[in-house]
């Protein structure tokens, strides 16, 4: 019997086939998953106006855990305005689960060396309800001379301090236990005093973990020139939003980075997906590269509990080379294989 229901929401474009592959790798693991797809994204949108309605959103707080692959419109399509599929679908779930944490691992595969550069292995841990993502703020005589936006950034106590907790947990439990604060603490000086003080406060129940600070413009120069000088990196929404992507970049690409959104009080499913978008333009072709959503999956299985079943897939990950002229199903077929 299927120990764990998984809410499937393969979502638009390259999504659902990056999602197959992956619950093909799953199902070669030995662990059944019972699973629920759910039809959301810019396809549902554009057919029904229904973004996440409220019945879907009660069901999925059921669940055990929730694999996602990718929601959105082709690049440049106006179809669906801006922010409707990111605020009330994707941060939507991030809130309402409280997924407060966004844990983005970035390991370079064997014999990869897309940019010339040197193998990395560092997770970065990015606060996931709060800060300029939160939402606050407004616009004022919109249209006119006067008009007025403002986008406040909210940062708790409570937020910032169950952030670096776990991020200091993750750096303590790593061999390289070492842990660095990235933001903007010179000139965002209220938040990033914040920040700092509880990154500091904390850092003394953790005498083994070694810690730096990095600026975050600072951390991009690094993220380019040693990124191997990074373990873990915990940071804000914002700038865990953008160094993340970069950081996908510099390991060997954003179609191999993977996320956990995760709720680590458990009160709620979590929710893995890989970090690129929906690549509507290599639809079909064969050319999506399943790696980061089967990465995804086994931090799912990770967190679930299922180590073993994680550590065989991550196992193959780290020795897989990915042959010429691969396709996504052989990608995800070699892989399941292997498992
Ligand atoms: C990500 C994405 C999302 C974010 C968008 C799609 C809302 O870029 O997961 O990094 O900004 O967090
Ligand atoms: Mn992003």
């Amino acid at each position: 019997m299927a120990k764990y229901k998984v809410g499937i929401i393969g979502g638009d474009g390259i999504g659902p086939e990056v999602i197959d592959e992956t619950l093909k790798v799953i199902k070669a693991t030995g662990i059944e998953l019972d699973t629920v797809s759910y039809d959301l994204g810019a396809d549902r949108y554009l057919r029904t106006g229904d973004v996440l309605p409220d019945a879907t959103l009660e069901e999925i707080r059921g669940l055990d855990a929730v694999l996602l692959g990718a929601v959105g419109p082709p690049v440049g399509s106006t179809a669906v305005p801006s922010g409707i599929l990111e605020r009330g679908l994707l941060l939507k779930l991030r809130f309402e689960l409280d997924l407060f944490i966004n844990l983005r691992p970035f390991i370079t595969p064997k014999g990869w060396n897309r940019f010339n550069i040197e193998p990395v292995d560092m997770v970065v841990i990015r606060e996931n309800t709060e800060g300029t993502y939160a939402g606050e703020g407004g616009q004022l005589r919109r249209g006119t001379p006067y008009e007025i936006a403002t986008q406040g950034s909210v940062n708790t106590r409570f937020g910032v301090e169950r952030t670096v907790r776990f991020a200091f947990e993750l750096a303590a439990s790593r061999p390289r236990k070492h842990l660095t604060l990235v933001h903007k603490t010179n000139v965002l000086t209220f938040s990033g005093d914040l920040w700092q003080r509880t990154f500091n406060e904390v850092s003394k129940e953790y005498p083994s973990v070694e810690i730096a600070y990095n600026h975050v413009d600072a951390a991009c120069i690094y993220m380019v020139e040693s990124p191997s000088r990074y373990d873990v990196i915990v940071t804000d929404n914002l700038f865990g939003d953008i160094l993340t992507d970069l950081c996908g970049a510099v390991s060997g690409g954003i179609g191999l980075a993977a996320s956990a959104n995760l709720n680590p009080n458990r009160t709620g499913p979590s929710l893995f997906e890989p970090v690129h978008g929906a690549a509507h333009d290599i639809v079909g072709t064969g050319k999506a590269n399943p790696l980061a959503a089967i990465r995804s999956g086994a931090l799912m299985l990770d967190f679930l509990g299922e180590k073993e079943a994680a550590g065989k897939i991550n196992k193959v990950l780290e020795e897989f080379e990915v042959p010429a002229g691969a396709t996504t199903a052989s990608i995800g077929n070699a892989i399941a294989e292997r498992v």
